[in-house]
């Protein structure tokens, strides 16, 4: 996955890569674990807030070359997040690469019919737990010199979902919050990305109805995703093949966001 060993950031050192992956559970998580977990240079930290996801994903790599370490984690709470970066630097030394994965949906339905409490659960979880997840690994990637920050965004950051306005507006904040970060960071060595994925079917679309499925899958002109497509995107930018990107979002979206 990664061409130069160890070589997350522009002057990243020679060795073995430390990668932490928040939100580590559910669908695309598990993917990115399963794909991280195959790089044999690579010392994995998973978490998750779920026990649960969090033990189905490790289940998933048993087979991997990495044994990673795992940390039930919620990424609302900044202090569980710092929980989870000292981890890895106490058992791997540094920290080359942060995954902000976790994400959630509110409730569907048009602005005046939403409860603040679906607000407040989107800020927290997907705003708030990105902003966690930077302040957490800056610490460590400072004092390197170098590091990749990676935040799953999404397309609905970028294009307007009617019934859907906390996600969207929440994806839109962690797009801007890679640039901002990116913008903040660079001349620490540390890169911030955000990754905006089209529609894959996960843990997020139990609820809808297979009509409503059919309806987003022909928005899309590459038809709906699977997780694994998403890989490519997360491996090029924890690698040193992406040293000159920084504050980008990167679609991969079957040409969902193309017209
Ligand atoms: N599925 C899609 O079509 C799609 C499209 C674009 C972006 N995304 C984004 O991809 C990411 C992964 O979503 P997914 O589709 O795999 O969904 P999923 O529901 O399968 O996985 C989400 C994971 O986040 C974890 N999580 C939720 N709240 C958390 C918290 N407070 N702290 C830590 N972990 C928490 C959940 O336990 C779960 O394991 C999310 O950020 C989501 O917004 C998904």
């Amino acid at each position: 996955m990664s061409d130069q060993h160890g070589a997350a950031g522009r002057h990243g050192a020679p060795g073995r890569r430390v990668v932490v992956l928040l939100g580590a559970g559910g669908t695309l998580g598990s993917a990115l674990a399963r794909a991280f977990a195959t790089e044999a240079d690579t010392d994995l930290v998973l978490s998750d807030v779920s026990d649960a996801a969090l033990a189905a994903t490790v289940e998933g790599i048993a087979g991997g070359h990495a044994k990673p370490e795992t940390a039930v984690a919620d990424v609302s709470d900044l202090a569980q997040v710092e929980a989870v970066v000292r981890l890895a630097v106490e058992r791997f030394g540094r920290l080359d690469v942060l995954i902000s994965n976790a994400g959630v949906l509110a409730q569907n339905g048009r602005i005046h019919n939403l409860a603040t409490a679906d607000w407040e659960r989107s800020f927290r979880v997907n705003v708030l737990g990105a902003v966690n997840a930077i302040h957490a690994a800056v610490g460590p990637m400072r004092r390197q010199g170098s590091g990749s920050i990676i935040l799953t965004a999404s397309v609905a950051g970028m294009t307007a979902w009617s019934h859907s306005a906390p996600y969207c507006v929440t994806k839109a904040g962690v797009i801007h919050l890679a640039k901002v970060a990116a913008v903040e960071y660079a001349r620490d060595g540390i890169r911030v990305n955000a990754v905006c994925p089209g529609t894959f079917l996960s843990g997020m679309h139990t609820e809808l109805p297979q009509k409503a499925i059919d309806a987003i899958s022909a928005k899309h002109p590459l038809g709906l995703g699977a997780a694994d497509d998403l890989v490519g995107a997360y491996s090029y930018l924890a690698s040193d093949a992406s040293r000159w990107t920084t504050g980008a979002a990167i679609v991969v979206d079957g040409g969902y966001a193309a017209p």
